[in-house]
């Protein structure tokens, strides 16, 4: 089996390539290619994809290039963690929002519709290719914003899914609350990725949610930054991106306070590639979990083998509506637990989503459409409906001024601007 990772040469990397030597029972990579234009990473990370490969005894090979097409020439699965304009560029998208007092965010709000505008013609470009070498291999996305990617993708008819982390992370924590294996806990988890709320924690056929919140709601509220009140008062677990909706303003006030997240992640990744380069190194270092990635390369093995091997079992995914919420285009990209196999993606039955969490998903839901549409046909105007739709804009004065800042901070990646 070859799998290709687009973007390899990112400080993630040997997160994902850790979960394949551990977890090579399931996926039995013989060739892993590490495909990314920074050569100078890539020579890091791959040395140390080597090591972890060569210490844990996995007989596959690791293949770094720069060569795109060349990367791809065979693979199975192709998986896509790249960042179009790199951390410089997400701090642009944290940043200047700010200055209209809306939330900087890579994925949220006007600095993720920056970010989808820059990510979705370059991921497209390597869908066509990959279609064009391997028409069967899957694509596997965790390019955020993964719903506008994956929707631009599946727009396009490719064999895409697209995938978070965040619910694997609930299944985690709730696992290790509950005292059972992550296995056992299966999660009514709906809505949009990066808006999602946990409805229902099954275990046995029970659901422990009820009881999850009365033993732990301070604990959870305190992971999420959110009031411990609100989890018990609604009986569900937001995602932390709902703070962005939520506590919109006080988080604003927070970011105006401290440096952003990227510049955070730059500070990282430059201690995280001087301990790459030493050669004794032969694990992933702690440091990396100052990243958010945690579990990535759990999830990720988990949908490819399930793709490649055809295994029928279900795991939370992003993938086409379909009338699976009947209130949304069946174009639509949600994030739910789904059927996976060597066909695809098939979400379960959902419960009727009550109107809380329903006018927020139509909403932004709305929203993705329109960012879509900016970013695979271009225009001020069609930056500035998206804005205007957007729940936490929506208001023609900031619409406007963001969508100069947007253009302003983004011309070299759009070549429309
Ligand atoms: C979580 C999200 C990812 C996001 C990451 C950011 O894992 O699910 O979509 O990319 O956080 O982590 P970072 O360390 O780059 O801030
Ligand atoms: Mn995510």
């Amino acid at each position: 089996m070859k799998l290709t990772v687009v973007g390899g040469g990112s400080t993630y990397t040997p997160e994902l390539i850790d979960g394949f030597a551990r977890l090579r029972d399931s996926l039995p990579v013989s060739e892993l290619v590490l495909v990314d234009p920074a050569a100078d990473r890539l020579e890091l990370v791959g040395g140390l994809a080597q090591r972890i490969f060569a210490k844990q005894g996995h007989p596959g090979r690791v293949v770094t290039t720069s060569n795109l097409d060349e990367g791809i020439e065979g693979a199975d699965a192709v998986l896509l963690q790249l960042r179009v304009g790199g951390q410089a560029a997400r701090n642009q998208d944290e940043t200047w929002p700010l200055e209209c007092g809306c939330v900087g965010q890579e994925t949220t709000g006007a600095g993720g519709l920056a970010k989808a505008l820059r990510t979705v013609p370059v991921v497209l470009d390597i869908a066509e290719r990959v279609r064009q070498t391997n028409p069967d291999a899957w694509i596997i996305d965790f390019t955020n914003p993964v719903g506008i990617v994956t929707r631009a993708l599946l727009s396009q008819g490719h064999k895409a899914v697209g995938l978070c982390n965040v619910a694997i992370g609930f299944q985690r924590r709730f696992a290790k609350f509950l005292g059972v294996a992550p296995e056992e806990v299966a999660l009514d988890h709906v809505g949009l990725n990066h808006l999602t709320w946990e409805r229902g924690v099954t275990v046995n056929g029970e659901n422990v949610l009820p009881k999850l919140l009365a033993n732990h709601a301070a604990e959870l509220a305190d992971d999420l930054h959110l009031p411990a009140e609100l989890l018990l008062q609604l009986g569900v677990v937001p995602s932390y991106y709902l703070r962005y909706f939520y506590a919109h303003d006080e988080v604003v006030r927070e970011l105006l306070e401290k440096p952003s997240r990227a510049a955070e992640v730059a500070k990282i990744e430059k201690e995280l590639l001087d301990l790459y380069a030493d050669p004794t190194l032969d694990e992933k270092p702690a440091l990396l979990e100052r990243r958010g990635g945690a579990y990535y390369s759990e999830a990720a093995v988990a949908l490819a083998s399930s793709l490649l091997n055809d295994t029928g079992d279900v795991q939370v995914v992003n993938t086409l509506n379909n009338g699976a919420l009947p209130f949304l285009p069946d174009d639509a990209v949600i994030e739910v637990p789904a059927t996976v196999g060597a066909a695809g993606t098939t979400p379960l039955p959902i419960a009727p989503l009550e109107p809380l969490y329903a006018g927020l998903v139509a909403n932004v839901t709305a929203y993705e459409n329109l960012a879509l549409e900016a970013a695979l046909k271009g225009g001020a105007e069609r930056v500035f409906n998206a804005l205007l739709a957007h729940p936490l804009i929506g208001q023609i004065e900031y619409a406007n001024a963001l969508t100069d800042k947007l253009l302003a901070h983004n011309r070299e990646y759009l070549p429309w601007a």
